[in-house]
């Protein structure tokens, strides 16, 4: 049966118990200042400049903002729309793409990754989709809203340029040899809508609890809500909805190839009582059977400090660790 927050909330006064977060992970009060220190990028700067910042601010935060980015705003505006058009279907409408089934790629599900399981279950909806190469996996997407594949399509690539953009800043940033980030290393992307709907108590529970993704790259737009939060120095800071900007993150493999040298950072998404939040989330991750392994020519020590592996295999470990960044990163660390 689906337990989608999104159909049952319209009409719940309070939070359900198990929507409450233990004492030390509840956001508490929802006026965390908005932080001015996450860098802002601006990708219409000089070759160099750019290089320099995307490399100083994945050292330093593992997260950063960019903005004339050359993805077209109409492109951002139509997809955001239909997002959350498809969100404010009818519940029959959307029930025919839930799943809890962790093979299946295209799907509607809730909370976390194992809802039978969890204790506490996350305020949120998701719906995801694989989306490259896009011939590939559009026939698996959602049918309605009836422009949902043309618009969604269209910013998949627009957002996987651009990542690709990026990350070939920081392939020169870290002195990589030209085509590291090739398709072995970039050929999954994943599209993943969040939604978080209006939330009875904010102060006690969370849209998604402290996390680092296991990607490359991710790329994010938050519209106009904020909510996202990135836990720097013991300290947790909102990160600023900037108009048409997105939000970048680099994921565990970016950290492990860099031999640690750019960091995953920690982050979590809290909910409001004032309106819906839906972000449409993209992650660019390796191929299945790509072996990750810190990359020769960033060792400058001589020392590699993550022994190889598949990537299928530490995205596995990835889940059942619950995300946990501490545990997945140590288990894969080569001991001194
Ligand atoms: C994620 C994530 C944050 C947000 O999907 O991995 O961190 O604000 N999302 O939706
Ligand atoms: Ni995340």
């Amino acid at each position: 049966m689906a337990n989608l927050v999104s159909t049952w909330s319209k009409t719940a006064q309070t939070l359900p118990e198990n929507y409450i977060f233990p004492a030390d992970q509840r956001p508490g009060s929802f006026e965390i200042p908005l932080c001015q220190n996450i860098p802002v990028i601006d990708l219409s700067a000089s070759h160099s400049k750019t290089v320099q910042e995307i490399l100083h601010a994945c050292q330093e935060f593992g997260f950063f903002q960019v903005i004339n980015h050359g993805v077209s705003k109409d492109i951002i505006d139509d997809t955001m729309e239909v997002v959350k058009e498809f969100f404010n279907m009818p519940d029959e409408e959307k029930e025919i793409y839930y799943s809890i089934d962790p093979i299946k790629r295209c799907k509607v599900y809730t909370s976390g990754y194992d809802y039978a399981n969890e204790d506490i279950h996350f305020w949120r909806d998701n719906l995801r989709h694989p989306c490259h190469p896009l011939d590939e996996w559009v026939h698996l997407w959602p049918e309605k809203p009836t422009n949902y594949r043309d618009v969604v399509g269209k910013y998949s690539l627009e957002v996987r340029k651009l990542s690709l953009r990026m990350l070939e800043l920081i392939r020169e940033g870290l002195g990589l040899e030209p085509g590291y980030f090739g398709e072995e290393l970039t050929g999954d992307q994943l599209l993943s809508i969040n939604h978080y709907p209006r939330c009875p108590n904010p102060s006690l529970t969370l849209g998604l609890p402290k996390h680092a993704d296991a990607d490359i790259m991710t790329v994010l737009f938050q519209g106009s809500v904020n909510g996202l939060q990135v836990f720097k120095d013991g300290q947790w800071l909102g990160v600023e909805p900037l108009p048409h900007a997105f939000v970048v993150n680099i994921g565990h493999q970016l950290q492990i190839i860099s031999n640690g040298k750019l960091r995953s950072a920690e982050h979590r998404a809290v909910t409001n009582s004032r309106e819906a939040r839906t972000t449409i989330v993209s992650f660019i991750s390796p191929c299945p059977d790509t072996i990750v392994e810190p990359a020769k020519s960033v060792i400058d020590t001589g020392v590699p400090r993550f022994r190889p592996f598949k990537f299928k295999d530490f995205f596995k470990f990835y889940e059942e660790k619950k995300r946990d960044p501490e545990a997945v990163l140590e288990f894969y660390k080569i001991k001194p």
